[in-house]
């Protein structure tokens, strides 16, 4: 047998190269910021996502008040991490109310609990054992950002007050965020773009428009995952029979809590608003977007809380940034990855 030639330095490299499992990239850092709630929501359907991808490395999960009260979104993602077995992630309380905007009549009829800090009730099976932590949510926001400058991803799901708040107690911590990936917003003058509380505007920025606002105008890097692309994905009966055909801890409880729900009304569908912002960190080719011009309106009027877009700066909305806003997605592309994503056995704890 002829004996094998010494490689060259450069095969070797290359072989690495080739060899190396694309799961062997440094997972990105991400906090993930949320207005929680139990399954069906979609920050819990968003959750058992994230919670199965590799490329991700979740620092923290920090809370706010707005599908419903600050406590639910704390004492549901404590229960959500226990039931999963992800206890190492913390969980940080933050704001329980938006920074002005006080709740009317109006809005105590419609969806949301958060213009009322209510005590939360317990989850299905009971509050969780483990426990919030103590440092506030602003602050472990400020201090992750500030100790891994230019590293960190915050995907913001719900108000953004927390943010808002983040950049006013540390002047130097926008240009030290890495990425913001909102849901949030609609633009209007884009198809599908009317709101889902008002007319034109969209929960979460009207929930809080001025942290909106704050936040829109940073300077961050910002995707923007508005209404416009939530209205094409629709999660259907279809999806959820192959999700609970696997068994996991994520699937029994979204077999739990969906299920009934599909078998009185087997046609019912739910648009997948966090889900795509998450899927965004995964895979960003599976959406369009368009850079443009945003900004949020804060008059207390007819349009409060509403995200204006355009391709160029206009009179009046000299203080929107650019930003890029998804505005379409490959939704066979998207779905098969979210469905292999939960239907994922939880990988062990990382260490921190
Ligand atoms: C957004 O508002 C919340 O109800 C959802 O969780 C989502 O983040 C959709 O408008
Ligand atoms: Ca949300």
């Amino acid at each position: 047998m002829k004996p094998m030639k010494p490689m060259c330095a450069c095969t070797v490299l290359l072989a690495l190269l080739v060899a190396a499992p694309a799961g062997a990239q440094q997972p990105q850092k991400i906090i993930f910021d949320t207005d929680f709630a139990y399954p069906p929501q979609d920050d819990a359907m968003t959750l058992f996502f994230a919670l199965n991808c590799p490329e991700l490395q979740i620092m923290g999960i920090t809370t706010v008040a707005g599908n419903k009260s600050l406590n639910v979104a704390v004492a549901d993602s404590l229960k959500v991490l226990e039931v999963t077995g992800r206890t190492e992630i913390p969980v940080f309380r933050g704001a329980a109310s938006p920074l002005m905007h006080q709740g009317t009549e109006w809005d105590t009829k419609r969806h949301g609990g958060w213009y009322a800090n209510e005590p939360a009730p317990a989850p299905p099976g009971g509050f969780a054992k483990k426990k919030v932590e103590s440092l506030s949510a602003v602050d472990f926001i400020v201090n992750t950002v500030m100790q891994n400058p230019g590293q960190v991803t915050i995907l913001a799901i719900g108000p953004l007050t927390n943010i808002a708040m983040a950049m006013r107690m540390e002047p130097g911590f926008a240009a030290k965020v890495k990425q913001l990936v909102i849901m949030g917003g609609a633009i209007a003058s884009l198809p599908d773009g009317g709101g889902n509380h008002t007319p034109n505007a969209e929960f979460n920025f009207y929930v809080d428009p001025e942290a909106a606002q704050i936040v829109l105008r940073s300077g961050i890097p910002i995707v923007l995952s508005p209404l416009n692309i939530s209205r094409k994905a629709r999660f259907s009966k279809e999806w959820y029979d192959k999700i609970v055909a696997v068994d996991t801890p994520a699937t029994r409880l979204i077999k739990e809590r969906m299920g009934p729900g599909f078998e009185k009304s087997p046609e019912r569908v739910g648009l997948m608003y966090d889900q795509i912002a998450a899927a965004t960190l995964i895979d960003p080719t599976l959406m369009k977007t368009v850079e443009l011009y945003v900004d949020v309106d804060i008059n207390h009027a007819a349009n409060y809380g509403v995200s204006v877009g355009a391709p160029q700066p206009w009179p009046g909305g000299e203080g929107a940034r650019k930003m890029m806003v998804q505005t379409d997605l490959d939704w066979d592309r998207f779905i098969r990855l979210y469905v292999e994503r939960v239907t994922r056995s939880s990988p062990s704890a990382p260490k921190r």
